[in-house]
């Protein structure tokens, strides 16, 4: 199986090969976060920029962390102390940091689409960290691959994502990769945060959490993103959390073996209790820690698959010129028309 995309702008699109691959690749990632001496040589003399323009704890750090465990260089960059803040274009910042020939750029942007643009301006991969309120691809992917470890499968779940599902990232990049990979999604919230036409995406709507969360496998809660809120979506913080909250009683409703799941940041008592967040079915540490694998995978399937492409094609040229050298460099890999095949993808 090959990814033969240059971006990982999204998850709307990617096929379940494409997804399965991303996770099969994390999953073999993750042994490395395991060891004493936690690094592989994979992305060694490669530069990854994280260019941040919106505050993140757990995307940021571990990408960062990935990178460093493939041995890459990382350059951290955040909008409070890069140019941006004297005028300069997103699309000129970015001009200016490929014109430093970094091997990749992980963005994050309050602008839906910004890492798009992007994409379009430099020559290096882009990944998007979360645009807006459009897609969280890298969050999408842990949560798939945290659901696939606990489950066992992803087809034939039922999965209800619940609370700001307006304002959410997360949520959309969700619904594209689990329907995607065959599982039925459930959106759960109020009418103003889950609007009817929410249906043509393809989840099931129900404004009911006790109801919502009935016989489900996986309950998914969000965050009620202010930051991205222009008008009132409900009466108060109280009236949200005394009907959207996800108590020990809601979680009863589901299936016995429920796991429940968080993006975060999470706002203990108003979308989830403590006694939830922290209880048996929790799977929210699982998700950090499956962050960095996804993130290495990310990075390696953008970036150092392509390495690999290019001193394959190196290797195969030299052949070609008959140098009396022209062995088979021992880092290159042996699956040559594959490899091929993916240095020509966009
Ligand atoms: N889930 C998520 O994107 O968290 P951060 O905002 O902390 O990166």
């Amino acid at each position: 199986m090959l990814f033969e995309r240059r971006h990982l702008l999204g998850l709307e699109g990617l096929s379940a090969e494409e997804i399965t691959f991303l996770l099969d690749t994390a999953e073999s990632f993750k042994e490395v976060s395991e060891r004493e001496i936690k690094k592989v040589p994979t992305l060694r003399g490669r530069t990854v920029v994280n260019l941040f323009f919106e505050s993140s704890t757990r995307t940021r750090t571990s990408f960062e962390i990935a990178a460093k465990r493939l041995s890459a260089d990382t350059v951290n960059l955040t909008a409070s102390v890069s140019s941006a803040t004297k005028g300069e274009t997103l699309t000129d910042t970015a001009r200016n940091l490929a014109a430093m020939r970094p091997d990749a750029i992980v963005v994050r942007h309050p602008s839906a689409g910004a890492p798009h643009l992007l994409a379009r301006h430099v020559d290096c991969p882009i990944i998007n960290a979360g645009d807006g309120a459009h897609e969280h691809p890298t969050q999408a992917l842990l949560d798939l691959l945290t659901i696939r470890e606990r489950k066992g499968r992803i087809a034939g779940l039922t999965v209800a994502i619940v609370g700001d599902l307006l304002h959410s990232r997360v949520a959309r990049s969700n619904l594209y990769g689990l329907r995607t990979m065959g599982a039925h999604v459930r959106f759960v919230g109020p009418t103003t945060l889950v609007p009817p036409y929410f249906a043509e995406l393809g989840a099931e709507l129900v404004n009911d959490l006790h109801e919502g969360v009935r016989d489900v496998d996986v309950i998914m809660m969000l965050r009620i993103q202010r930051e991205r809120m222009n008008g009132r979506y409900f009466s108060s913080l109280d009236e949200y959390s005394r009907l959207y909250c996800l108590s020990v009683d809601a979680v009863k409703k589901a299936k016995e073996d429920v796991i429940i799941l968080h993006p975060g940041p999470m706002n203990r008592g108003v979308e989830i209790s403590s006694t939830v967040a922290d209880g048996p079915y929790s799977v929210i540490m699982d998700q950090v820690t499956n962050g960095v694998a996804v993130r290495m995978a990310s990075l390696y399937v953008l970036v150092g698959r392509r390495r690999e492409v290019e001193v394959e094609e190196t290797s195969e040229q030299t052949v070609r010129e008959g140098s009396a050298s022209a062995t088979r460099p021992a880092s290159a890999p042996s699956a040559a028309m594959p490899l091929r095949r993916a240095a020509t993808a966009e």
